[in-house]
């Protein structure tokens, strides 16, 4: 723990030592019957607090099993900027997957600079190494608000191994130079896990400034129950395995000693990559991840019906493979990325969604199946672009000036995002939702 002692949570001790001494100075007029029912009162509240959590395989929410059907949508935090953002997209997009049942979200909380660099997230929330842009970080705030009002939960990642948001490489750049080739230094240099370390305590003890606007309340993220987890990052790989759990053990801690409201993933792909076990059996990481990508591993292309079948029966064993691997460690299972193109591979956002809604469908009742079952616990969908349009018909990269969708700028935007006019994917997904939230 040593290593955690260059900053001491101070703001959340004074306040903790605030609030007994206040508890404690009344108790000399309490009956001891009075106490009892403030003891009981204290115990629901602990179980009806709002915050998501893990018991054995299951989710748990104010007491009862938590399942869902999510999205994922990285925008958020770059719409909900007072300054670059765009607030009437944004209300309206959340205001689009509330009314179909959508109430998990996952999202971006961490994008690195500099700006001027191509087919990344811009404006970015950390422009130069350790200073932040202030209009991003309240399009956080912001974000996180407008999810609260709508009872939705936030899964956030910290960072992230690809580079359409700076992220690992930009990181390594930052301490050691452009000509580093190995994506994985990032866990084993002793200034880029400070630097990373540093950015926890950034994130968890951020104040929102978004309820001190609108509900004079000051809310830290850290117990902001809008949010359901922190994620290490975005896919995170690694082929050292001993070394990694290593990082991925002191990074969890530090997020559980600061943030004890909150749990823990870490957001890798799945048993595609090395060293998932030794990841996933850290104690203090609580659940599991699955992502899934059918046409990028060459499972299946949906240029036409042919393979389909065979494309649906991959995820299906996928997921399977990855049940098994986990098998003798009990948390929660989640598959949190998976999507298929449009049509005839078509990136406009006007060609038809047949494939891919049956696809969806697929997907959805094999993670339902084992929602049910009580071996998995939920699923997002690649991605949601609601209002959102790629330039000309799609198929180029993300520009800055274009809207921001589904697809990370460094992909051929419109290939996976599902928009507000896609209303047979938006019915099989409220269909679903509802299935969702209906499992015991
Ligand atoms: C998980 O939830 C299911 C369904 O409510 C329940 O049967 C099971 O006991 C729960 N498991 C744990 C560890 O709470
Ligand atoms: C990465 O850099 C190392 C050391 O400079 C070099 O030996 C190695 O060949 C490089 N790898 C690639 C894939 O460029
Ligand atoms: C799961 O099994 C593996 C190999 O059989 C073992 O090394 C590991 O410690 C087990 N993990 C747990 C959490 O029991």
């Amino acid at each position: 723990m040593a290593e955690f002692s260059y900053k001491s949570p101070v703001v959340l001790k004074s306040r903790t030592r605030k609030k007994s001494a206040h508890i404690y100075s009344n108790l000399g007029s309490i009956s001891f019957s009075k106490l009892l029912i403030l003891v009981f009162l204290i115990l629901l509240c602990k179980t009806q607090d709002g915050f998501v959590k893990v018991e054995g395989r299951n989710f748990t929410l104010n007491g009862e099993r938590y399942t869902y059907l999510g999205a994922n949508y990285w925008a958020g935090m770059n719409l909900g900027a007072p300054m670059n953002g765009n607030y009437a997209r944004l209300t309206s997009d959340l205001d689009l997957l509330q009314s179909n049942g959508v109430r998990n979200l996952r999202i971006m909380g961490s994008t690195q600079g500099p700006d001027y660099k191509p087919h990344r997230i811009t404006p970015s929330l950390e422009y130069e190494c350790g200073r932040y842009n202030e209009d991003t970080w309240e399009g956080l705030d912001l974000f996180l608000y407008e999810m609260h009002k709508r009872n939705m939960k936030a899964v956030i990642p910290l960072n992230n191994y690809w580079g359409w948001s700076g992220g690992f490489d930009q990181v390594i750049e930052w301490f050691f130079g452009e000509n580093q080739n190995d994506t994985e230094i990032f866990y084993f240099r002793d200034k880029i896990t400070k630097h990373y370390d540093e950015f926890i305590h950034l994130i968890v003890n951020r104040k929102n400034t978004a309820y001190l606007r609108y509900e004079g309340r000051t809310v830290y993220y850290k117990d902001d129950p809008t949010i359901m987890s922190w994620q290490l990052a975005n896919e995170p790989r690694s082929i050292n395995c001993k070394e990694w759990a290593s990082w991925i053990s002191g990074r969890s801690q530090l997020l559980k000693y600061l943030d004890s409201n909150h749990i823990v993933s870490i957001g890798t792909e799945g048993t595609i990559t090395t060293c998932q076990k030794s990841g996933n059996e850290v104690p203090t990481i609580d659940y599991i991840t699955v992502h899934a990508w059918a046409q990028n591993w060459g499972w299946y292309t949906p240029s036409s019906r042919e393979g389909f079948e065979q494309g649906v029966k991959k995820v299906q064993e996928y997921i399977s493979e990855n049940i098994k691997e986990n098998l003798n460690i009990s948390k929660p299972i989640v598959m949190e990325e998976f999507g298929l193109a449009r049509d005839g591979l078509s990136f406009d956002p006007k060609a038809t969604v047949n494939i891919r809604d049956d696809f969806y469908q697929a997907v959805f009742d094999e993670v339902l199946k084992r929602t049910q079952e009580g071996i998995m616990a939920g699923v997002n969908f690649w991605a949601f672009g609601g209002k959102g349009r790629p330039r000309e018909n799609g198929g180029l990269m993300w520009e800055p000036g274009d809207d921001f969708i589904g697809d990370p700028p460094h992909e051929p935007q419109g290939w996976y995002s599902v928009y507000d006019t896609d209303h047979s994917t938006l019915e099989l997904i409220k269909q679903y939702a509802q299935k969702f939230e209906g499992i015991q």
